[in-house]
């Protein structure tokens, strides 16, 4: 069995409308966290993963994307001869060679399972990763390389899970294992999005994937599921219940829900506090606001 993982589904096609007026004419996945755009995350999670091979799955007003990931070469020149080498090499990591990156449109928003299924003509017959660009995770080892390297010894599927609060499950798909404090869980049936009070567990599935190239099958013919819409959740399911050889993969790190307000917001923080050059400036203002708000409560 195959278990090189090279290639990897970027869905972006959504319409973040949670941030409009700004979405309205910037895709979301180009908002900036810190000085970077929130793609770049999880492009470059990827590409320490092993990743080669980046499919983005986007929609209409999205062509700012493409441009970000294209060569820049007015200004690359420019820096070049202002002898700015520590910006040209930041722009570096932003450009792909040719071939790397593909896009094929969604060209209706039926969910993220018909996401994924819309880029099956160039996944083939490989294991593929899903990464969710708005799961932005913090880890020192980056998360899609710790589920690598389980899945070597696994196959099968795998995703990432985490535990949320239960009252939060519902906005999750949620896995049903055996609970077990061990990283790597055989899971027993998955359900998106259960109503309140339902939900087998308390492991949510967090926006990091490997999947084996069958799941395209069970996409092809799965019907609506939570919110009309095809959801990747269910065909990973449908996978348990052919092959019983799905896994989820609670990692080391912490993440933040950048497809929230709040959770943006955390992130920008965290990110800044991380930084060895905004560190310290960033973290004095934190100490004195939190100051202030004691002082006038
Ligand atoms: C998607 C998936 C869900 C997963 C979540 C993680 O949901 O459908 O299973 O738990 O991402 O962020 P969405 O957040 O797009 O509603």
């Amino acid at each position: 069995m195959k278990h090189k993982v090279t290639k990897a589904v970027f869905p972006v096609a959504g319409m973040g409308t949670r941030f409009l007026p700004a979405t309205k004419s910037v895709p979301k996945e180009i908002m900036t966290l810190v000085d970077r755009p929130l793609i770049q995350y999880a492009i470059d999670e990827a590409r320490a993963a092993g990743i080669t091979e980046f499919i983005f799955v986007t929609s209409r007003g999205k062509s700012a994307l493409e441009d970000y990931f294209d060569h820049a070469p007015e200004l690359e020149a420019s820096l070049r001869a202002k002898g700015k080498t520590a910006l040209l090499d930041t722009l570096q990591a932003t450009n792909m060679d040719s071939g790397a990156i593909a896009y094929v449109r969604q060209h209706q928003a039926l969910g993220l399972g018909h996401a994924v299924w819309c880029a099956r003509h160039l996944i083939g017959d490989e294991p593929f990763a899903v990464l969710l660009p708005d799961d932005v995770i913090a880890a020192e080892k980056p998360c899609l390389q710790q589920m690598v390297e389980a899945y070597s010894e696994t196959g099968g599927s795998m995703v990432a899970a985490m535990e949320v609060a239960p009252e939060k499950a519902s906005a999750y798909g949620v896995l049903d294992v055996h609970p077990a404090i061990r990283s790597v869980l055989p899971v027993r049936g998955m359900v998106e999005k259960p109503a309140p009070g339902t939900a087998p567990s308390n492991l949510a599935v967090i926006g990091r994937y490997i999947l084996s190239p069958d799941v395209m099958r069970h996409l092809d013919t799965i019907d609506p599921g939570a919110g009309g819409e095809i959801q990747l959740t269910d065909a990973i399911a449908a996978q348990i219940s052919q092959t019983n050889n799905v896994y989820g993969y609670r990692f080391d790190g912490q993440r933040f829900d950048c497809g929230s307000k709040a959770g943006f917001l955390q992130a920008t923080v965290a990110f800044g506090l991380a930084r060895p050059d905004l560190r310290d400036e960033l973290g004095d203002y934190l100490t004195d606001m939190v100051a202030l708000r004691q002082a006038a409560e």
